[in-house]
Parts: structure tokens; sequence; C-alpha cells
């Protein structure tokens, strides 16, 4: 038997990680084996990936090396972690994946989305997720999460300017709006415990 495979996608602040860990804990009480991990990271290369990607006094990096970094960790990840996983019967719940790098790389860098395609072709084998569950909300009621959480303390990426930030959300939907089969569009304004009910709601139909 192979496990299902959701991840969840949006800018920042939204609410992606506790939407994750609320629906992980849900399945978890259904009985099902859970994985929660997240991109970038979630095995120790990817993490270290991560570090090289995000950190204020890393490098930096180009538009394409940045890519690439991404298109790395998620290989490793979806090799040593996510790919056994499934395979175990294990349901993985993922915080970002693909549709970020497609998001960010591309809608909001430039880059074309066949090329970020082609870096999953070859580091991935192009996995794509059972369900792609993706979290939209007012970019006001965002920022004004992010200033919250992180008090100013944004990573290389998350602080850039509003118009990435808003080329970013702009790609979110125009994914998602080209292959509805493959993502649930979920308004994430609200409480968390009304957000998770929405996610469940749409998330209902993979489960056994
Ligand atoms: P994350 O720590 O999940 O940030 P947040 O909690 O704000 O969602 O992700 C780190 C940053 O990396 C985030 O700004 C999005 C960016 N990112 C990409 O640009 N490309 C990618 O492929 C992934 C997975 C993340």
């Amino acid at each position: 038997m192979t496990g299902r495979f959701i991840v969840f996608e949006g800018g920042e602040g939204v609410g992606k990680s506790t939407q994750s860990r609320l629906l992980a804990e849900a399945l978890c009480a259904r009985g099902l084996d859970i994985v929660t991990t997240r991109e970038p990271g979630g095995t120790p290369g990817a993490e270290a990936i991560r570090a090289l990607l995000l950190d204020k006094d890393g490098p930096g990096w180009g538009t394409r090396a940045e890519a690439l970094l991404f298109a790395a960790a998620r290989a490793d990840h979806v090799e040593t972690l996510i790919r056994p996983a499934l395979a175990r019967g294990a349901w993985v719940v993922c915080d970002r994946y693909l549709d970020s790098s497609r998001a960010y790389q591309g809608g909001g860098s430039g880059l074309d989305d066949s090329d970020i395609l082609t870096l999953h072709r070859i580091g991935s084998a192009g996995l794509l997720p059972d369900c792609t569950v993706l979290l939209t909300l007012d970019p006001a009621e965002a920022a004004r999460r992010v200033e919250q959480r992180d008090a100013g303390k944004l990573d290389r990426i998350g602080g850039r300017a509003a118009d990435y930030h808003a080329r970013v959300a702009d790609a979110f939907r125009r994914y998602a709006e080209a292959e509805p089969e493959r993502f649930a569009v979920i308004a994430a304004n609200g409480a968390p415990e009304t957000v998770h009910a929405r996610v469940l709601a749409a998330v209902d139909s993979l489960c056994p």
C-alpha cells in the first residue's frame, strides 16, 4: 500500500505551519501513520541547504543558483524521507514543496516555469503531491501575522519587497487554476480551528 502526499502552500503568514500541524494531528487520531515535514529542509542534508539559502548572513545567491539549491534540497528530501514514507504506507504532510519553487523562483524571480519543472524532473523524478492545499489570505492580514510572528526578523526570501510577494501570490493562484484536480484553494482568514475545518473537508476525499 502507498500513502498519500499532502502539501501546504501559500505566501508568508498564511498559517501553513499551524495548519500542517492540525491536519497531522487529525489524521493521527484516525490511526494513520503520519510523517510531518517541511521545505526547504526535512532531512539533515536539506536542512543544511536551508541554512545556506535563508540565513541573512549567508553568501546570497543569484536566481538560478537559488533554484538549483531548492531543487537539490528537495531531491534529498524526496529520496531519503518522502518516497520511503509513502512506500511504507505513511501519509506525508509537508509545509511547502515544488509549487513554492514555481511561485518564488518562477513567479517572483522570473525563471521559466518549464525550467523549474525540468529541475524537479531531474532532482525528484517529478514526484507530485496527491493534494496541494493552497492557503490564501488578504496581503495586509498576512503582513500583520508575519510581523507578529517574526518581529522584523525575516529570512532572506521572506524579507523581499511587497511587489515580489504579490507576484508570488499571483503565481500560486494561476497554478491552482491550471490544475484544479491537484489543488484545494482554502481561505485562510479566521481562527486556526475554522481554517482547519475547511482543510479537513477538502482533504476528506483522500481518506480511507
Ligand atoms: P518557510 O520557512 O516555510 O517560511 P514561512 O514560514 O514564511 O512560510 O520558507 C522559507 C522561505 O523559502 C519562504 O520565504 C519561501 C521560500 N521558498 C522558496 O523561495 N522556494 C522554495 O522552493 C521553497 C520550498 C521555499
